[in-house]
């Protein structure tokens, strides 16, 4: 039996005369880590854009948690449970890292309208709480009172993740969170990954393949806006046509 938390059927985007994404489907099984891989322009933030609401579909449906949310706005798909952050930062430089994470918390599920009165209140309690246990996990206790555009690019990444974790999703998208660390940072964020697995699915997008066959439990692999293979992470890598199209490539490039 699966159980999925995101499924994608027949996804299609074109820009112009070029099709991003052709016809791509795959099911995410919750409480996974689900990854996808690709070369450059393979497709893989076209597919993240469609499933989080930042563009449209021209077809294919998708679906969180066995309901249809194709076309669905980010703010209204954040509300149901999916949260994402991106290749590139999405955070506000010039304020701190507490005013980052609290503004992020802020954006609580819409109660009943009657309990607005007294939301600002009881919201902005668990906003605070919710500050305190991110800077917490994520390692960003001393960095409460700084801006955000004076951290390190390692620890703006960390700060981004905690951001997309504020509203407590049920399902994260995670678009290359190691883009440009060392390697350090990397293992760092690799194990903050780790520790979110089972509280939450995570689907990710990283372009270090090592960390992706360490951390995933199923891997997408995509070329050219197709599925070229799915499956564990053993069988994707020791598939020819992967090695040809992705693998080949990365060690055509390491070489170079
Ligand atoms: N908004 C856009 N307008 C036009 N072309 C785009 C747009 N977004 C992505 N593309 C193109 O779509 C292809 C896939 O890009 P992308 O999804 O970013 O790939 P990846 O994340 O796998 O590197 C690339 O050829 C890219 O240039
Ligand atoms: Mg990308």
């Amino acid at each position: 039996m699966s159980d999925a938390i995101l499924s994608v059927t027949g996804l299609t985007v074109r820009f112009g005369a070029l099709v991003a994404v052709n016809h791509l489907s795959f099911a995410a099984e919750r409480g996974n880590i689900t990854s996808v891989i690709g070369p450059n322009g393979a497709g893989k933030s076209s597919l993240f854009n469609l499933i989080s609401g930042a563009i449209r579909p021209e077809a294919g449906r998708v679906q969180l948690d066995g309901r249809d949310v194709t076309g669905w706005r980010p703010n209204r798909l954040l509300a149901a449970g999916l949260a994402r952050s991106f290749q590139i930062t999405n955070l506000f430089f010039e304020l701190t890292v507490r005013e980052n994470l609290r503004l992020a918390a802020q954006f609580v599920e819409p109660g009943p309208q009657l309990s607005n009165v007294l939301r600002p209140v009881s919201a902005n309690r668990a906003a605070l709480a919710r500050v305190e246990e991110l800077t917490e996990r994520f390692g960003l206790r001393d960095k409460l009172d700084e801006l955000a555009g004076y951290l390190s690019h390692g620890e703006q990444r960390r700060l981004e993740i905690a951001v997309s974790l504020a509203a407590r999703p049920r399902l994260l998208l995670l678009d290359e969170p190691t883009q440009g660390m060392s390697h350090a940072d990397t293992q760092d964020t690799a194990a903050l990954i780790r520790g979110l697995a089972g509280e939450l699915s995570i689907l990710l997008i990283e372009h270090d393949v090592e960390l992706v066959m360490d951390l995933s439990d199923h891997v997408i692999v995509m070329h050219q806006g197709q599925k070229l293979a799915e499956g564990r992470p053993e069988a994707v890598r020791a598939d020819p046509s992967v090695q040809a199209a992705y693998f080949g490539e990365a060690a055509d490039a390491a070489a170079r």
